[in-house]
């Protein structure tokens, strides 16, 4: 099959697109044709080598880790999907990803498509939404009429934590550059501050959570504008315990995994008209580099996919 694999760490350039085997579902798995493959900063930073202490990798190693596809083949012992049913996974980050025409999931970590969007918008909705939900739901309980405030809101996972917030009923105040305001305040945000010209700190206070997507300075900025008891939830660095103390707040780290019982959640989100995946540009998967050089810039649109199948 075609895929794209690394045979090194570095620069987008040791990202070959290239023959490799198609996988063989083992017992659990299922054998998914990849329609679509979405694109996550993780894969960059992975590739870069960034991560190899905290997940060593024997390479090659195929990227990739937000897939939306239809059910190829499945393995022994598994009776909860069959085949050519459409399916979309945020697969466990160890095995082989989905830079592939073809790539083996387990069935425990797959999904079924939400129905009315196609594979290219499914493809954009795992790993982002996942960690949306698990932030604003599973680490901070946000719930209505709570105040948030979400960084990066033009972003992968900001733009999700917006639409999900204002889904529970919450108040959603978020930082984007002035190009994508009208962008932020469509997906459901109540006030948008330009970080580039204005000190959000200056502009928001006595908020019941902040999403920190971006770390460093704007962590260390984010604490002031908590309320007594609220959290500070980061995606990026474990925000010191003494700091949160100190300010009568409390914190929170999270790094996800595979959660195929919310991403069935939040395809009735979608279904419904609840929620949208963001989608910015979309390349072959023979154009990989330059999906990696645009999510390298930190500005990239929504999410980025990959498409597999023309
Ligand atoms: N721990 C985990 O499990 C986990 C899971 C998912 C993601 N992450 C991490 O979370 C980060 C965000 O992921 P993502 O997929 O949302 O990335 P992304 O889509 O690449 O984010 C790009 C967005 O960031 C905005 N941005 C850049 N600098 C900003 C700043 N200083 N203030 C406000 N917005 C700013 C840009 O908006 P403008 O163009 O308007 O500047 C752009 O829309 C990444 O570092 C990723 O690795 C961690």
């Amino acid at each position: 099959m075609k895929a794209v694999r690394i045979h090194e760490y570095g620069g987008p350039e040791v990202l070959r697109y290239e023959e490799a085997p198609r996988p063989v579902p083992g017992e659990g798995d299922v054998l998914v044709r990849v329609h679509a493959a979405g694109i996550n900063p993780v894969d960059w930073k992975l590739r870069a080598g960034w991560l190899k202490e905290k997940l060593p990798y024997d390479l090659p190693l195929i990227l990739g880790w937000d897939l939306s596809g239809v059910v190829e083949e499945v393995g022994p012992g598994v009776t909860e999907f069959s085949v050519g049913e459409e399916v979309y996974s945020r697969p466990d980050i160890q095995r082989d990803g989905a830079y592939a025409e073809f790539v083996a999931v387990r069935a425990s970590e797959l999904a079924r498509k939400p129905k009315s969007i196609g594979h290219v918008e499914a493809a954009g909705v795992p790993l982002a939404a996942i960690t949306a939900w698990q932030a604003l739901f599973e680490s901070a309980g946000l719930a209505a009429g709570q105040t948030v405030l979400v960084h990066a809101a033009a972003g992968g996972v900001g733009s999700f934590a917006v639409q999900f917030a204002k889904w529970r009923g919450a108040r959603v105040v978020a930082t984007a550059s002035a190009a994508n305001h009208a962008l932020v305040r469509d997906l459901g945000a109540d006030e948008v501050i330009d970080y580039r010209t204005t000190r959000f700190e200056e502009a928001v206070r006595e908020v019941d959570m902040v999403f920190d997507t971006i770390g460093g300075e704007t962590q260390e900025r984010s604490w002031g504008v908590l309320r007594e008891g609220g959290m500070l939830v980061s995606v990026i660095s474990p925000p010191s315990e003494e700091t949160a103390r100190a300010h009568g707040v409390r914190q929170d780290y999270i790094f996800i995994g595979p959660n195929a019982a919310w991403l069935t959640e939040i395809a009735g989100l979608i279904d419904a008209g609840h929620v949208r995946p963001l989608i910015g540009e979309v390349f072959p998967l023979s154009e990989v580099r330059k999906a990696h050089e645009l999510s390298q810039t930190g500005h990239a649109r929504g999410k980025i996919v990959l498409k597999v199948v023309e």
